[in-house]
């Protein structure tokens, strides 16, 4: 693994968009991006919709969806995309689970041989605070392909800011398996706030464990973390030096 640390908060989303940027550029805009949604990539797909780079060879693929919503539901990761991102930037196609469908388990599974066909070249992640990355929440298997899940009631506290009320958080959703987010050759996760401090801990420092699915990006060999002084805030004193000086050789 090999992580950042932004001096301010507001830097990192442009670092974030700039290592993005760095591998579309690298690869003359022929790839395939994973996507992520909630509040982490959120600067991110700010200073994407602000830039003028040429994506129409670009394919996007995100990771999760909620169960039960059109993709046309104000709170669907359809929607969130195309308001944040997609009416903006043109890509050459874009792809999402589909969450209202009368077989969510035939559905993971269609999503999941799409993901392998399409092959993910960088993936762009956050964290939840429980150590969940997509929605495979802890107990998940490493092993999961993409899957129906159960969220966890701390997660759907945690997205219920996006809806009117708890209740109408779904209670399931379909989300890429560990598994399938370890195919991608590259991993870039953003945490921000002294809400992720813990779950950054033990992603980074703490053994593999399902008890914190982002634990399994320990054995991937491509990973960069992009945290905030925050964030980074109860690792060792040594791994925030580390995070500190990466910053100032990549400025
Ligand atoms: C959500 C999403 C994840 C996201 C995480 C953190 O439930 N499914 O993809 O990374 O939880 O969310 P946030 O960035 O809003 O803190």
């Amino acid at each position: 693994m090999k992580w950042m640390i932004v001096e301010k908060a507001e830097e990192l989303a442009q670092v974030t968009y700039q290592l993005l940027k760095n591998e579309i550029e690298r690869q003359d805009g022929n790839l395939t991006i994973g996507l992520a949604t909630g509040s982490s990539p959120l600067g991110v797909y700010e200073e994407w919709r602000k830039d003028s780079l040429d994506c129409s060879n670009v394919t996007t693929v995100n990771l999760d969806e909620y169960i039960g919503l059109s993709p046309e539901h104000p709170q669907s990761y359809h929607t969130f995309m195309k308001t944040h991102l997609f009416d903006a930037v043109t890509f050459k196609q874009s792809y999402l689970p589909i969450g209202d469908t009368d077989d969510a388990n035939q559905e993971s599974e269609r999503y999941e041989r799409l993901v392998r066909e399409l092959g993910v070249d960088l993936q762009l992640l956050g964290i939840g605070s429980n150590g969940h990355i997509a929605f495979n929440e802890p107990g998940t298997s490493f092993d999961a392909t993409t899957h129906v899940t159960e969220l966890t009631e701390s997660t759907r506290e945690a997205n219920q800011r996006f809806f009117d009320q708890l209740e109408d958080v779904p209670s399931h959703a379909i989300t890429m398996g560990l598994s399938t987010i370890m195919e991608a050759k590259k991993i870039l996760l953003v945490a921000s706030s002294a809400r992720k401090a813990e779950a950054v801990r033990d992603m980074m420092e703490g053994p593999a464990t399902i008890d914190c699915p982002a634990t399994i990006l320990q054995r991937h060999a491509d990973v960069m973390i992009v945290l905030d002084e925050e964030a980074a805030s109860l690792l060792s004193e040594e791994a925030k030096r580390t995070g500190r000086a990466a910053y100032e050789n990549f400025k």
